[in-house]
């Protein structure tokens, strides 16, 4: 059910593109309906240039007919689809849950309009329940690791940080080479500072807080597809 409202909320965002625009492709399982979509509208003639925050999305793109070249070749863009794993009221994300978030912010932050594509169950009154993932230099991660730890600890959060691993318990790399720590924080108080200190620390590169990218928004329910812009 998750699954068809996602794609609902795909097919929604269609609607943004023109002919011509320049698009970041997101990554996860909305995005890449969106991807889907994008390519049998590319068949029918639509003409668009697009980049992808994910070697995943870059393989899914390439299969499903849309081209995609380097973000340093289109330099900016018009628009940017993606998903996430929360967005509050004022548009503030936590993404990352795929492990994409370094390349999916400097996509995001090159656009002229970032569109969140989401299922309900993504919409939060607070953000936090959903852990946040760190991206950390795989140099010294581990050291890094308690210095996000203690950092976490002084601001009053209290849950586990632990880094991500895959299904056969091997160390989740990430599309740069680097790893996640996954904070279980419950509730985000003041995500600015908390982003803002947390990629001051030497070793984080980027944390999954997404503050004032998101332009608009399409969130699929059982009701239809609310449209909502910031
Ligand atoms: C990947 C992401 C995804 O957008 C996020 O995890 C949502 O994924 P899905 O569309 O599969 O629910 O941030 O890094």
């Amino acid at each position: 059910m998750s699954d068809d409202l996602k794609r609902r909320a795909a097919a929604a965002a269609l609607d943004f593109v023109e002919p011509g625009m320049k698009l970041g492709l997101g990554t996860g399982s909305t995005a890449t309906h969106f991807v889907t979509l994008l390519g049998e509208r590319i068949r029918q003639g639509l003409d668009v240039r697009c980049t992808a925050t994910s070697s995943v999305t870059e393989d899914h793109a390439r299969r499903s007919g849309v081209p995609v070249e380097d973000l340093d070749v289109l330099l900016t863009l018009d628009l940017t689809v993606d998903g996430a794993d929360e967005i509050d009221g004022a548009f503030r994300l936590i993404k990352g849950g795929g492990g994409a978030l370094l390349r999916e912010k400097i996509v995001a932050s090159a656009s002229d309009r970032m569109l969140v594509i989401a299922d309900a169950a993504k919409k939060v009154a607070q953000l936090g329940r959903f852990p946040l993932p760190i991206e950390l230099v795989a140099f010294g991660h581990l050291s890094t690791l308690e210095r996000v730890r203690t950092h976490l600890s002084a601001l009053g959060y209290d849950g586990s940080v632990a880094l991500r691993a895959n299904a056969d318990g091997a160390l989740f790399r990430t599309d740069n080479g680097n790893v996640i720590a996954d904070a279980d924080l419950h509730r985000i108080d003041d995500a600015e500072h908390l982003e803002a200190s947390l990629t001051l620390l030497p070793g984080v590169v980027e944390c999954g807080l997404f503050l004032g990218i998101a332009t608009h928004a399409l969130i699929a329910s059982e009701d239809g597809v609310e449209r909502l812009e910031r």
